[in-house]
């Protein structure tokens, strides 16, 4: 078959860009969607069981770090266009080891972004980089991170995305590159890895183990449901203007304690616990090293040029998240069996 478009999709095993394979794939059937991924440990093809078998789809496995593999994959399928979303991507592991966010996000990028470049002849294709707020630092009570604040980047991680999305710049000013960019807030919803603080607190509850909160609970972060960035990377890959960059976010800021508390509640009920039963699992354990403080996203841009805005209020798609990882309990045991435990042990002790 013949097809339109043909899209590779970096880190499409993992939890964002398994919901950006699934929309993509069933709304666009004249594109195909090539799903490019390493397979880390954040990584699960079991996420994408619902589409596996769809005549639009197909899984390369590969490392965006080796030119060979992104070469090989570009020529194989005549890559039209790239949405990029592999990368290492959590904070306290960067905190541990800098040196694979370097190489994934910062080279792998890179890497990505040459292969477009010597492929492509014409500015008739995109290379979107998805990347995250964080690169903006930390803000004080008020205030709300715009597009063009200046990067300010604190944790390893928020540091290699920074670079990353320097680089996606340096191709578009100095080589033409047809680049689009979105920094989006935290996400929360299905196939979250539960190293991740929500998916990682509902496990904990289910479990009866101690929830750990760093410092004091007080740091703000703003969630948004995963479904409704995947639906901004939709539009904004379509009708987002080249070289322009587009920040995604709910206006929905919570505190870490007041987060957490309200998933005990949720679950003191979902699992005929004892009111206030969950609440005391709540351990206040040392600070992140260098934790930001508050995280916050003006999304207007995207709204009045896109007409992008979320579609679920917080408090209901918590909800729908916890049903989710209490109906999915093989896919918990199976993510969190194994190197999980190692991990946990060494992080928590
Ligand atoms: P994730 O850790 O769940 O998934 C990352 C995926 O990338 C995995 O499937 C992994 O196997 C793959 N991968 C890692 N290294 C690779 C490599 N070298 N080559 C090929 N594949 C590799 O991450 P996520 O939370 O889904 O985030 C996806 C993207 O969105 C990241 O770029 C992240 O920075 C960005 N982002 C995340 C959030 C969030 O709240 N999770 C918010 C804003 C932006
Ligand atoms: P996280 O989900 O790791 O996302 P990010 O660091 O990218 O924002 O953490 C969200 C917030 O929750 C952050 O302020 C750190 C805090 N947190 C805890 O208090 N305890 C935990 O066990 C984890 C994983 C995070």
């Amino acid at each position: 078959m013949q097809f339109s478009k043909n899209i590779l999709i970096t880190g499409g095993a993992g939890f964002i860009g398994s919901h950006v394979i699934r929309l993509f794939v069933n709304k666009y059937s004249s594109y195909r969607i090539v799903n490019f991924d390493k397979l880390t440990y954040a990584g699960n093809l079991e996420n994408l069981k619902d589409v596996e078998n769809a005549s639009n789809y197909v899984f390369e496995k590969g490392d965006i770090c080796s030119s060979d593999d992104v070469q090989r994959v570009f020529e194989k399928y005549k890559i039209t266009d790239v949405i990029h979303l592999a990368a290492e991507s959590h904070v306290d592991r960067s905190i541990e080891g800098p040196m694979d966010f370097v190489m994934t996000n910062v080279v792998g990028t890179v890497n990505l972004l040459q292969a477009a470049k010597s492929t492509w002849k014409d500015s008739n294709h995109v290379f979107h980089h998805v990347s995250t707020d964080e690169v903006f630092g930390s803000l004080g009570q008020e205030g709300l991170f715009e597009e063009t604040t200046s990067y300010d980047p604190r944790s390893p991680y928020s540091a290699s995305k920074a670079s990353s999305d320097h680089f996606v710049r340096a191709f578009f000013h100095t080589y033409g590159l047809p680049v689009k960019m979105s920094n989006c807030s935290n996400n929360y919803g299905s196939h979250h890895f539960p190293e991740k603080l929500i998916p990682l607190v509902i496990n904990n509850i289910v479990n009866k183990k101690p929830l750990p909160i760093y410092g004091k609970g007080d740091n703000i972060r703003d969630w948004l449901w995963v479904e409704d960035h995947a639906r901004a990377i939709d539009v904004i890959f379509h009708n987002g203007e080249i070289g322009e960059s587009y920040n995604v976010g709910g206006l929905n800021e919570w505190t870490n304690i007041d987060l957490v508390r309200h998933l005990c509640k949720i679950l003191d009920q979902k699992l005929n616990r004892e009111s206030g039963e969950n609440e005391q699992l709540i351990t206040f354990v040392k600070d992140r090293a260098g934790h930001d403080a508050r995280y916050a996203i003006d999304a207007s841009k995207l709204e009045k040029e896109l007409g992008w805005k979320p579609s679920i209020q917080f408090e209901q798609g918590l909800e729908k998240t916890v049903d989710w990882y209490l109906e999915n309990t093989e896919w918990v045991d199976k993510v969190t069996s194994g190197a999980y435990q190692t991990y946990y042990e060494n992080m928590y002790k």
